[in-house]
C-alpha cells in the first residue's frame, strides 16, 4: 500500500519568532512511519518539526503549521491508500501573525486565535472507495465514547484512542476501534508494538 503518515506538532506563530505548540513528540507518527515502510509499504511522512530520525525509505515532507500541513495533505492524499493522521495539529492558530517581533510593554498581551481546519475531517469526507482513512483521539474522560463520535463524525475507518499520559512517552495504553469491531485494548506497551499493531489491523480493513 502506498500509506500516508502525518506526525508531530504544529507550530502556529505569533511573530516571526514565537510560535504555539503542543507537547506531542513526534514519536507515534515516526514509530508508524517505520513499521510501515518495514512491513513493505510505501511511506510519505508528513512532520512537523520533532527531535525524531527521518525513517530511511520514506518521502518526507517537512513542515510547521496546521495550514501547510493540510496543503501538503491536500496534495498527497489522491495517491494513498491509506491516510494515518497521528500528527498533534493545533486546533487554533493566531487571527493575526505579526510581521515582526512583537515588543514588550507593561500592559496585559491578549491573543485572538481562529480555528485551524479538520483536516482529518476533510480526509473522512473527501475519501475514494477503498481509501482508508485513520485518526487518533486524546480524550481525558469518556474514552470511548468521545472516540467513537469522532469515529462517525469524521468518517473513519479506525481509530485509536489514548490519554495525554501518552504523550512523549515510549510506552503507552491505547484502545483501537474499527465500525464494524469491538474495542482491542493494547496496555502499557511500546509504540513500535502499537505501531506494528496498527499497521497489521490497517491491512485488514
Ligand atoms: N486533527 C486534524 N486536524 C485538526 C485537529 C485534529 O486532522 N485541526 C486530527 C488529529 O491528527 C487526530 C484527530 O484529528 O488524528 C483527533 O484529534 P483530537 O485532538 O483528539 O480531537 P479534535 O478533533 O481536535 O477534538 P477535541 O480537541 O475537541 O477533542
Amino acid at each position: 500500500m502506498r500509506i500516508l503518515i502525518t506526525a508531530g506538532g504544529t507550530r502556529e506563530y505569533i511573530d516571526p519568532v514565537r510560535f504555539i505548540s503542543n507537547a506531542s513528540s513526534g514519536r507515534m507518527g515516526y514509530a508508524l512511519a517505520r513499521a510501515a515502510l518495514r512491513a513493505g509499504h510505501k511511506v510519505t511522512l508528513i512532520t512537523a518539526p520533532t527531535t525524531q530520525r527521518h525513517p530511511s525509505g520514506a518521502k518526507i515532507i517537512e513542515v510547521e503549521t496546521a495550514a501547510q500541513m493540510f496543503e501538503a495533505l491536500k496534495k498527497f492524499f489522491d495517491k494513498c491508500d491509506c491516510l494515518i493522521m497521528a500528527a498533534a495539529v493545533a486546533d487554533y492558530t493566531p487571527a493575526r501573525s505579526a510581521k515582526t517581533k512583537i515588543k514588550k510593554n507593561n500592559k496585559s498581551l491578549i491573543l485572538r486565535l481562529k480555528p485551524t481546519t479538520d483536516i482529518l475531517k476533510w480526509a473522512g469526507k473527501h475519501k475514494r472507495k477503498n481509501q482508508i482513512v485513520v485518526g487518533f483521539a486524546l480524550e481525558d474522560k469518556n474514552l470511548r465514547q468521545n472516540a467513537e463520535i469522532k469515529l462517525k463524525e469524521k468518517n473513519l475507518d479506525m481509530i485509536i484512542a489514548n490519554t495525554a499520559a501518552a504523550i512523549g512517552a515510549g510506552k503507552s495504553t491505547v484502545q483501537i476501534k474499527t465500525p464494524d469491531c469491538k474495542w482491542l485494548k493494547l496496555h502499557q506497551v511500546s509504540k513500535t508494538r502499537i505501531a506494528q499493531k496498527i499497521i497489521a489491523l490497517v491491512q485488514t480493513v
